[in-house]
C-alpha cells in the first residue's frame, strides 16, 4: 500500500509571522491524520523557523529548489547538502514555474534531482504539459520526455527515493483543475512509463496530482488508483483548508488500509 502525501507548496508566500501562524495551525490539525504523510515547503528563508516548529511532529518539511552543485561560487543559490544539514528531507525538482519563469530545462533539471539523490534528499519530480500541449495531443510526449530525460540522466533506481508530481501547467494557479479521470489517465501513464524500467519501483512510487486541488474536488482526485495523494500550492496557504485536504487523504488511505 502507498502512503498517500499531502505537500503544501507555499512558493513565495508568507512572512515570518504568518509562516508562524500557518505552520503552528497545520501542525495542531494533522495530528489526527497519522495515515499520510504531510510535507511543507517553505521558501528558504522560512526553513529553520518551521523545521524548529515542527520538531518532534511528524509532519516534514521540504525546500522549493536546489542547485546541483554541493558548494562553490554560485551567487544566490542553495545546495543539497545545506538543505540536509538544516534538516529537509524532500525538494522539488522541476517544477513548472522554475521550468518557465527560470528557463530550468531538462538537463538541469536531471542534474537537480541527481544532486538531491546523492545527498539522500528526496526529490518531488514535477511534469506536465501546457495548455497549448494539451489542445495539440502531446500530453504523453511531453511528460515521457520529462520523465525518460530523468530515467536516462539519474538512472531508475533514483526513483525509489523519489516522488513524482503530476502538474498539468494549464491548472496550475488557474482555478481550472484537471477531471479526476484525465488527472488518472497521466498518472496511470507516468506509471506505465516508470514500470517499462522497473515495475518494483513503478508499484510503489507515489505520484501526486498537482493543479488547484482544493478541499471540496479532493476526494474524487485521491480515490483514482494511481492517484497518491497532492502537490498544494494556493490551498495550503489557508490551514483550514489544507486540513480539510489532509483529512480527505487520511480518510482515503483509511479506506485503503
Ligand atoms: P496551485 O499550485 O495548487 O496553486 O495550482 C500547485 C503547485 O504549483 O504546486
Amino acid at each position: 500500500v502507498r502512503h498517500l502525501m499531502i505537500a503544501g507548496n507555499w512558493k513565495m508566500h508568507g512572512l515570518q509571522r504568518q509562516v508562524q501562524a500557518l505552520t503552528t495551525a497545520i501542525k495542531e490539525g494533522v495530528t489526527s491524520y497519522t495515515e499520510i504523510e504531510v510535507v511543507l515547503f517553505p521558501a528558504f528563508v522560512h526553513l529553520n523557523q518551521v523545521q524548529a516548529l515542527l520538531t518532534q511532529t511528524a509532519v516534514k518539511v521540504g525546500a522549493q529548489n536546489l542547485y546541483p552543485a554541493p558548494q562553490g561560487a554560485f551567487t544566490g543559490e542553495v545546495s543539497g547538502p545545506m538543505l540536509v544539514d538544516i534538516g529537509c528531507q524532500y525538494v522539488l525538482v522541476g517544477h513548472s514555474e522554475r521550468r518557465m519563469l527560470f528557463q530550468e530545462d531538462l538537463a538541469l533539471v536531471a542534474a537537480k534531482c541527481q544532486a538531491a539523490v546523492a545527498v539522500g534528499l528526496q526529490p518531488i519530480l514535477c511534469v506536465g504539459e501546457t495548455k497549448a500541449q494539451r489542445e495539440r495531443g502531446e500530453t504523453e510526449a511531453i511528460i515521457a520526455e520529462q520523465i525518460r530525460t530523468i530515467i536516462e540522466c539519474v538512472g531508475v533506481a533514483a526513483l525509489q527515493q523519489a516522488v513524482i508530481a503530476y502538474e498539468p501547467v494549464w491548472a496550475i494557479g488557474t482555478g481550472l483543475t484537471a477531471t479526476p479521470e484525465q488527472a488518472q489517465a497521466v498518472h496511470a501513464f507516468i506509471r506505465h512509463l516508470v514500470a517499462q524500467n522497473n515495475l518494483d519501483i513503478a508499484k510503489a512510487i507515489r505520484i501526486l496530482y498537482g493543479g488547484s486541488m482544493k478541499a471540496d474536488h479532493a476526494a474524487p482526485l485521491l480515490a483514482m488508483p494511481d492517484i497518491d495523494g497532492g502537490l498544494v500550492g494556493g490551498a495550503s496557504l489557508d490551514a483550514d483548508h489544507f486540513l480539510a485536504i489532509c483529512a480527505r487523504a487520511h480518510q482515503q488511505q483509511s479506506e485503503y488500509s
